[in-house]
């Protein structure tokens, strides 16, 4: 039943905006209890990173409390930028031999002093033309990284139970709501206010990450510069809710001009995957995050790429109560919750 231990809050802590979402994991497919998402405090953030924790943690308790939320165990990510994933060659061996023989190389795989890293790793079935090798999927992260973020997540009265990276939330969050495809692989890009993550998946297993620097806040940022307005004001003329009348050719130029470059760099980083995995073409791109409802911005992937683009809502499948939730929101706050979405559905180890 809903309140079980294992379900988490999946908390996903965002430069703009705070995520909550909380499912019953014991139905197929999850059924959604809570959602719910408010704009981070004004300088808890400077330019994507964490920079007052207390106010970051209050935004957390008032969201919490908004939502009546009465349990306190949550899953939470730390951002993928934060965190070394590396993909290396190995001779094949079972999981218990991997373990072993990672204990006592893992130094050579990572750059830093192991002992200030928590370090997972994941066999990849990807080397099938090469039956003698296989490839693992090493995470590191730094110690002190997840232990600050847990203390965030503490300050805002919650519980860390889990500590994940984006990048898997959204891969998980992918496959939980569409399922996996076998053949081909694809792409999902959410992209929010600072950053964008990059997550190529190829038969359910995240082969290819990238963090990206673009987001929405730079399209706010110039509205801002370009017409003298504070940054709340810039907001609402970017979002449309705006009563300024300012001149609708040099708004558009700032989407359009931004957007290319968005452009320009993910397809950069489709390059760069493409330099690693020639024999895996992407099928389709997935789009999420905030800022994927930026009007038409589909469409100029879809032009520009050359490929099938779809904006990804995981909660597209869940079950929820109408009454309660009304499906016009479901729809709107979805995408921006892939990666809530995706952390809720961790369970407690
Ligand atoms: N309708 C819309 N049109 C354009 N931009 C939008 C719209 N709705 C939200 N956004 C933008 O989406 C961004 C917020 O998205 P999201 O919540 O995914 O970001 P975040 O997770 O807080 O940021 P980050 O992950 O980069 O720290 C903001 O820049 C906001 O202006
Ligand atoms: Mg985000």
């Amino acid at each position: 039943m809903f309140g079980k231990k294992d379900s988490l809050l999946g908390l996903d802590i965002g430069s703009h905006s705070i995520k909550l979402v909380q499912l019953n994991t014991t139905s197929t497919p999850p059924r959604l209890m809570n959602i719910g998402l408010s704009q981070m405090a004004g300088e808890a953030f400077v330019e994507g990173r964490v920079n007052r924790s207390e106010l970051v943690g209050r935004s957390i308790q008032q969201l919490a409390n908004h939502l009546k939320i009465k349990e306190k165990a949550a899953a939470s990510s730390i951002s993928g930028y934060e965190v070394m994933i590396k993909k290396i060659d190995m001779p094949s061996m079972t999981e218990e031999e991997l373990g072993t023989r990672m204990q006592g190389e893992l130094g050579q795989y990572i750059p830093y002093n192991i002992d200030e890293v928590d370090v997972d790793y994941q066999i990849l079935d990807l080397s099938k033309d090469r039956p003698n090798f296989m490839e693992v999927l090493l995470v590191a992260a730094k110690k002190e990284s997840v232990s600050e973020y847990a203390s965030i997540v503490r300050g805002g009265g919650l519980e860390p139970v889990v500590v994940d990276v984006d990048f898997f939330a959204l891969s998980n969050a992918f496959e939980a709501a569409y399922g996996i495809n076998n053949e081909d692989s694809i792409a999902l890009l959410d992209i929010g206010a600072s950053k964008a993550i990059m997550n190529i998946v190829l038969r359910g297993v995240p082969i290819f990450t990238r963090g990206i620097s673009i987001g929405g806040a730079q399209i706010t940022e110039r509205i801002r510069d370009q017409f003298d307005l504070s940054h709340e004001e810039a907001e609402r003329v970017k979002l449309g809710e705006s009563s300024l009348k300012l001149s609708p050719a040099e708004l558009e130029d700032i989407f359009v001009s931004t957007v290319r470059k968005w452009l320009a760099e993910f397809k950069r980083a489709v390059d760069f995957y493409y330099s690693n995995f020639p024999d895996h073409r992407i099928a389709k791109v997935y789009l999420s995050g905030g800022s994927c409802r930026i009007a038409g911005l589909d469409q100029a992937f879809r032009d520009h790429m050359n490929l099938d683009v779809e904006i990804f809502n995981p909660l597209k499948q869940v079950e929820y109560d109408d009454k309660v939730f009304d499906p016009d929101y479901i729809d709107y706050v979805g995408p921006q919750t892939a990666i809530a979405f995706g952390l809720a559905l961790r369970k407690a180890n």
